[in-house]
Parts: C-alpha cells; sequence; structure tokens
C-alpha cells in the first residue's frame, strides 16, 4: 500500500502572561478546521499547538504577581489546554518550550547556526518592546504622549545596552528575495507579502538573539551567562515537536517542511523573514507556507483589558453554543483580512444561515421522511436532470471546490460555496413540492426526498471540520456509520441505503431568541 500523504499544520505557541482571548482561539480554530479537512481527506496529519513560556515578558508579569516564573508558566498553560477542550480542538501535540527536550533543541539549532558562521558576540544598543519580545530601529517607532517611545503596535520601549550575540540576518537577505521569489505562495495572503518584501528589500540588520539581564530562557550553548532571545526558542518549536535534531527522526521525515504555519499578521515577520533565515542557517529546508490572518475588533473597538471589551471564549460559546461560533469564525470574516465580533452578526449568522437555512432544510425533509416515508430512508425512482444537477453540485464538484480553497486558507470561501448549495436545495424543494406530489405521485415525492437527504449527507459530511457536533448529529440523524464519514463518501450513490430506519428528527440548530 502506498504511504498516506503528509499534512502538517501548526499555530503560533501562545505567551502564557494572559488569559486566552477571542484572538488565540481564533488561529487555534482555523488551524483546527484545516487538520480536520484533511485528516477526512485521507491525509496523515500533524496539528501542533501550544505554548511559549520564555522571555522578558513572562518573567516580568510573574514578578508582578509575585509567583515564580514557572509557577506562572504551569498555571497559565493550563488554560490554553482548557481553551483547546472548550473550542474542541483535535491538536495531535501540545508542546511547552519549558520542555527538556524543546531546551535542547532550541540549542542544536543555535549550535548549528553557530559553526556556520552566523552567531557572533557584540553589543546591543537600541530600542527594544517587551511587550512585543521585539527589537526596533529609530524610524520605526512614534512618540507616545508622555515622550515615551511606541512601537509600531502601539507598546512601550525601552532603551537597551548589554552584550549580546547577533544572528547575521543582513547575509541573508538575497537568499531570502530568492525563497520568495521562487515561491509564489510562500507568504500569503499576497498583501501580506508585499509588506515583508518591502521589509526585506529595506535592508536586513543583524538581529540580537540573547540577553543577559534576566535567565528565564533557555541557555545560550556555551556561554551560560546567556538565555536565547525568546524568539529563537518559541520558532524551534515547530520542528522541536518533530523531534529536532534527529533530522532522520520518523516525525521529521514525515512531517518537514511544515505545509503551512498559520498566526496573526502581527508575527508575520518574525515567521516569514527570521524563522526561514535561522532554518536556512542551520541547514535546514524552510516550511512550505506562513499565512498571516487578520485582526478581529470587538464591537467595532479594538479589544483591550482597559477598555474591558475582551472576548472570552467559554462566555460565547456558553451563549451562541460551540459549534455556532466556530462557524462564524470561520465565515465572517475573509481568513486574512480583519473583522468585528459583534452580537448582532453573531446572531444574524446564527439564525440566517444555521437555524433558517441549513437546518430548515434538513428538518423539513427528515420530518416529511418520518411521517410519510415511514421514518426509513426513502427510495429513489428514475434522476431527473434537475435532480441530477443537485446531486452533482453538492457531491464531488463541491468538494474540488472546497479541497481548493482549504488548500488556500480560504475558509469562508468554502463555507460560501457549500451555502450556494444549501441555497439550491431550498430552492429546488420549494420547486419539487413534495409536500403537494405527497397527493399526486408518491414515487416522485420519494425520490425528491431521497435527493434532499442525499445533500444533508454530503453537506454534512463536508461541514464536519468547522462544526464536528453538529455534522455528527446531523450524520445520526442519517444513520451514517463512523466508518463512512470521510471525504471518500462524498458523491456515493447509496451511501444512504434505502429502507434504512432514521431516529426521529430533532432540530440541530436552534434559532437564537432575545431573552
Ligand atoms: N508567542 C508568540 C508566538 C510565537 S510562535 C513561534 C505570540 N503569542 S501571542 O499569544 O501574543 O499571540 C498569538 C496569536 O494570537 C497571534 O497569532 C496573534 O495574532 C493572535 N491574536 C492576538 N490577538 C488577536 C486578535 N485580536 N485577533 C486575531 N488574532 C489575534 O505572539
Amino acid at each position: 500500500m502506498s504511504e498516506r500523504k503528509s499534512y502538517y499544520v501548526t499555530t503560533p505557541i501562545y505567551y502564557v502572561n494572559d488569559k486566552p482571548h477571542l484572538g488565540h482561539a481564533y488561529t487555534t480554530v482555523a488551524c483546527d478546521v484545516l487538520a480536520r479537512f484533511k485528516r477526512l481527506d485521507g491525509f496523515d496529519v500533524k496539528f501542533l499547538t501550544g505554548t511559549d513560556e520564555h522571555g522578558l515578558k513572562i518573567y516580568q508579569t510573574a514578578e508582578k504577581q509575585g509567583i515564580t516564573a514557572q509557577e506562572l508558566v504551569d498555571k497559565f498553560s493550563a488554560n490554553f489546554r482548557e481553551m483547546n477542550e472548550l473550542m474542541n480542538i483535535s491538536n495531535d501535540q501540545f508542546i511547552r518550550t519549558t520542555e527538556e527536550s524543546h531546551k535542547q533543541s532550541a540549542q542544536a539549532i543555535w549550535q548549528k547556526m553557530f559553526d556556520n558562521g552566523d552567531i557572533y558576540l557584540d553589543k546591543y544598543t537600541g530600542w527594544y518592546s517587551v511587550r512585543d519580545e521585539a527589537y526596533y530601529s529609530e524610524d520605526e517607532l512614534t512618540d507616545g504622549d508622555n515622550g515615551e517611545k511606541l512601537s509600531p503596535f502601539g507598546s512601550p520601549c525601552e532603551w537597551t545596552e548589554e552584550e549580546s550575540y547577533f544572528f547575521r540576518l543582513s547575509a541573508w537577505e538575497d537568499r531570502l528575495l530568492k525563497l520568495y521569489e521562487d515561491n509564489d505562495d510562500f507568504i500569503l495572503p499576497k498583501s501580506r507579502k508585499n509588506e515583508v518584501l518591502g521589509f526585506v528589500k529595506g535592508g536586513l540588520r543583524d538581529l540580537s538573539i540573547s540577553r543577559t539581564t534576566f535567565d528565564w530562557g533557555v541557555k545560550v550553548p556555551n556561554d551560560d551567562k546567556h538565555v536565547m532571545y525568546v524568539w529563537i526558542d518559541a520558532l524551534t518549536n515547530y520542528i522541536s515537536a518533530l523531534g529536532y535534531p534527529d533530522t532522520d527522526g520518523e516525525q521529521f521525515k514525515k512531517f518537514w517542511p511544515a505545509n503551512v504555519h498559520i498566526m496573526g499578521k502581527d508575527i508575520l515577520r518574525f515567521h516569514a523573514v527570521y524563522w526561514p533565515a535561522f532554518l536556512m542557517s542551520a541547514g535546514i529546508e524552510p516550511p512550505k507556507r506562513i499565512f498571516a490572518h487578520g485582526w478581529w475588533t470587538a464591537e467595532g473597538q479594538k479589544m483591550s483589558k482597559s477598555i474591558g471589551n475582551v472576548i472570552v471564549p467559554a462566555e460565547i460559546v456558553e451563549k451562541y453554543g460551540l459549534d455556532q461560533v466556530r462557524y462564524f469564525m470561520m465565515r465572517e470574516i475573509s481568513f486574512g483580512s480583519d473583522g468585528n465580533f459583534s452580537h448582532d452578526a453573531m446572531v444574524g449568522r446564527m439564525n440566517s444561515d444555521l437555524a433558517n437555512n441549513l437546518g430548515n432544510l434538513a428538518q423539513r425533509s427528515l420530518s416529511m421522511i418520518a411521517k410519510n416515508c415511514d421514518g426509513r430512508v426513502p427510495k429513489a425512482g428514475e434522476f431527473t436532470t434537475e435532480d441530477n444537477a443537485l446531486l452533482e453540485a453538492s457531491g464531488l464538484r463541491l468538494l474540488q471546490n472546497l479541497r481548493d480553497e482549504f488548500d488556500g486558507q480560504m475558509f469562508h470561501r468554502g463555507l460560501e460555496k457549500i451555502w450556494l448549495v444549501l441555497n439550491q436545495a431550498n430552492s429546488y424543494i420549494d420547486e419539487q413540492a413534495p409536500w403537494t406530489l405527497k397527493k399526486t405521485d408518491i414515487d416522485r415525492m420519494n425520490t425528491v426526498l431521497y435527493v434532499v437527504a442525499e445533500v444533508v449527507r454530503n453537506v454534512s459530511l463536508l461541514l464536519q471540520p468547522v462544526m464536528p457536533e453538529s455534522s455528527a448529529k446531523l450524520l445520526d440523524l442519517l444513520e451514517i456509520s463512523y466508518n463512512n464519514r470521510n471525504f471518500s463518501f462524498i458523491g456515493i450513490e447509496h451511501a444512504l441505503v434505502p429502507e434504512t430506519p432514521l431516529p426521529a428528527p430533532k432540530g440541530v440548530f436552534p434559532r437564537f431568541v432575545e431573552e
């Protein structure tokens, strides 16, 4: 048997100085959707997420709270695991950068870059933002109200002078540009690619990659006065999870280079510039793609603790339902663009897309089957042109459309295409009017109800990555066995077996009613 194709997708690893909010849940849900899609489509998938536990920001947060850094990271890392459970995330591994094996990987990649002549010792004098954990040059900063310097993300920066190791980033400019040129889809969306090109073409300066003023980090090999800059440590997680430096190991061979690292636009530079440079310097192939998604606002405003408008995943899941929230996140904004979370938009999607469209199609066809077909899958007669058109649109063609969209991380467009088919199916049922056929042509009624049940089956199979629980409920109502729920069963005629007794239909997508 030929080996199954592999697919490796990652979230960023989250800083543990804060509780998870909508933004974190968003990145993780998007990766989860992709991982589930690829598994159902026959790929051998590795889906990695985890927590970024070193660095000055964490160290200072622990100090403020009067606990040790280790206590802080243990407590907050658990919050991210809880978020995964809450959001029904199917990650294969959860990595923490405080794990011993990860630290060894980070030291191994450092050593490789050092041996390659890309690391040297010097002194860093310049600006640093603890909140962003990033170095900035003077011309990137703006002046704040009280004379302080602010990063492009509005974070305060401080002047820093200390002995530091540097990575010879300047030497990688041409090779990075060639990487972007040779791989047109390396950075997506395209608009973001231009941003990165501009940054690299503007000239790269060597990067300070170690600190001596605190020790909450991975020790630099052969110089333990220094801890590594948190981003070197953090980025390495993507390969330490595969057992690096054992590049001959099964995991590394199977899953590297990663198919896609997904993250927010704020940390694109680290992934699209620094990370491939580190990898190439260490003699490791760069990932295949970096995808930067947009940012959420809440009711039109930036989410912030001081405004008190931070959206907490547990609260919206409790209020609207888990799959409803997952669907909303993937459908409401184009993946790659910014968007807004509002109660009205959420309720709009819940009621119009889910309850009135998909929910109604399933509910009315299944109720008719319960009442008029003795609660059994109806037996279809000859298909008409209309029947075939709808069966084809909801079957292999829709699967292929979704593959194309999901391969480019265009989740919203994939969902749009599913809803076009649902609209078509709702019009079909209105036009065919099985409730009238009941009196005039029972055989034709059976065929129409069979066709609609088949559309519900196909669509439920395809919606599993986005709404796993609700799709499972629909597939249960159609008595589709667990073994028949992957994408190889899409569009297969007679997967719905006539005469199979079905359970009593139950609504799967409730309308949201204001209290
Ligand atoms: N620790 C680094 C990543 C290291 S990866 C090697 C980090 N962590 S983070 O916790 O600050 O952010 C993680 C992700 O959350 C980023 O992808 C970021 O863009 C995303 N979001 C944080 N706020 C967000 C919104 N308001 N909207 C959407 N996503 C945002 O950066």
